[in-house]
């Protein structure tokens, strides 16, 4: 019998979490279409996100290296220079590689798509409206993964020339002498990295007394003071309230709070060339007409889901950015995968508690699980295990002991609770607890697997047997 509707799921949205639960709920038998309005698939990470900004930094970080950091492990290279164009041109080339990437995967596993901008006319029913016209689709089951947007604050509205957000720091095409970056979350840092290190100076200002608030205040503080050293400026409890241009060029105004006090101080002013706003992301539900169908949002746009990312309207459903939790790539995949196996009556299942984070800066600092703070404020007796990278052999070697490993684990049963790595590698190293939490393992348990030497993860096995204060290495 013909089935009553066009497909089984729609997907709207070709993020990491749009693409990849298009992709696993075709492998578990659904005719699948994924609409999305933007003719390279891939969504805000692969555009104008991660992957951009991960080619800048790479690159960047390997253009430092060359120039200030080889003569003194004996590599002569002279007038090491950086050519913006050819980085720029390259960063396309690895989003194309990567976005045509995924139009071979959807045809490998027969997913439909559609370039164009969804709209619900019903709770089974869109409208898909592109410059080729307007066309109607039925489906089953919808799976809303349309992401989120920077957040713009009032009086400095972006312009897209001086007042930008990460869309445009990832493509300028000069280097500006001074920058200011408003906010000191990961993507402030990660854009402060690859636009400091290229020649400009570069200014943070962050309501917060340090960097990455909600990341363990050690590993924050750490940070700040390795950035600092790289020749970014802070100021910390700072308020950007406004920006002015006069003749003299663009200023930026902030307030500095007295974080003990709480009162407030006169207010400052920072020139800038350009100004980077990077104080968060909301959900974007844009075009979607959310009301037509039933779907309902919480206070903050975000669209309101059960543990099954089920939204109020029984047959739609909605992963990633769009809902509740941290704005990551790796999560929202994880929550599409969940959803689809669970509209397919599998068990899916995301373990929040093991999402690893990463701020991708040089040293990268990366972590999951719960912080020193969050332990202390929920009463939890834990241990402490750390080891530092210059006692690591491997490290070494590199020219880049900088940094710590740093295991939190429960004072009774030993079991991990939070690792914290700033360090090489980190994004990577983070890999071994992840599994490990993820296995519910102890630190004994990281403390007995061997370890190939010399290697990085070394020093993650150190750190754990720090925790019952028998390392070998320092
Ligand atoms: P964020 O929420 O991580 O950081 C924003 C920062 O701006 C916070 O430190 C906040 O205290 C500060 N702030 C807010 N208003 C301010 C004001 N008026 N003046 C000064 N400071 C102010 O947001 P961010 O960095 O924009 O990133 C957005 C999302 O994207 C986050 O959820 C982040 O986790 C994710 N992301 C993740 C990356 C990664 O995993 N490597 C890279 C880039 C983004």
């Amino acid at each position: 019998m013909a089935k009553a509707t066009d497909f089984d799921l729609v997907v709207i949205g070709s993020g990491p979490g749009g693409y990849t639960a298009a992709i696993r709920a075709a492998q578990l038998g659904m005719k699948v279409l994924c609409v999305e309005k933007e003719p390279k698939l891939g969504g805000t990470c692969l555009r104008v996100g991660c992957i951009p900004s991960k080619t800048l930094l790479e690159t960047t970080e390997k253009f430092v290296t060359a120039r200030d950091r080889f003569s003194r492990i004996g590599i002569k290279c002279d007038n090491v220079a950086m050519d913006l164009p050819v980085l720029m041109a390259r960063k396309e080339k690895v989003v194309d590689t990567l976005a045509t990437g995924i139009a071979g995967l959807f045809k490998k596993n027969k997913v439909e798509r559609m370039l164009g901008t969804a709209s619900f006319t019903g709770s089974k029913t869109i409208k898909v409206t592109s410059t080729s016209g307007e066309k109607s689709i039925s489906a089953e089951k919808f799976l809303i993964a349309t992401g989120s947007v920077p957040i713009e604050l009032p009086n400095l509205k972006f312009d897209g020339k001086k007042i930008i957000s990460s869309d445009q720091a990832i493509a300028l095409d000069r280097v500006p002498e001074k920058m200011v970056v408003i906010g000191a979350g990961a993507i402030g840092l990660e854009l402060s990295s690859v636009w400091s290190r290229l020649g400009a100076k570069v200014t943070v200002l962050e309501i917060y007394h340090t960097t990455l608030p909600g990341a363990d205040e050690e590993m924050s503080k750490l940070m700040e003071k390795t950035l600092r050293e790289q020749g970014i400026a802070f100021h910390f409890a700072s308020q950007a309230t406004g920006i002015k241009e006069d003749k003299t060029g663009l200023k930026v105004r902030f307030a500095a709070k007295d974080a003990k006090a709480g009162a407030a101080a006169a207010e400052t002013e920072l020139p800038a060339d350009v100004v980077l706003v990077a104080v968060g992301r909301k959900a974007y539900t844009g075009e979607l007409n959310l009301a037509a169908a039933g779907v309902q949002t919480d206070s903050r746009g975000r669209i309101t889901i059960n543990h099954a990312f089920q939204t109020t309207a029984a047959d739609i459903f909605a992963i990633g950015d769009v809902v509740a939790g941290p704005m990551l790539a790796h999560k929202a995949e994880e929550e599409g995968v969940a959803a689809v196996e669970l509209m397919a009556g599998k068990a899916g299942h995301v373990d929040y508690n093991t999402i690893p984070l990463v701020v991708y800066t040089a040293p990268e600092l990366a972590w999951v699980g719960k912080t020193q703070e969050e332990l202390t404020t929920q009463g939890v007796k834990f241990r402490t295990g750390k080891f530092r990278f210059t006692a690591n052999a491997r490290a070494l070697c590199m020219d880049e002991a900088h940094g710590v490993v740093k295991i939190l684990a429960d004072e009774h049963s030993d079991r991990v609770l939070g690792v914290h790595i700033l360090g090489p590698q980190a994004s990577s190293l983070i890999a071994e607890a992840v599994m490990a939490m993820a296995m519910g393992a102890s630190s004994e348990d990281i403390a007995r697997t061997c370890h190939a030497h010399p290697s990085l993860p070394e020093a993650v096995r150190e750190a754990a047997l720090a925790v019952e204060g028998r390392m070998i290495n320092s």
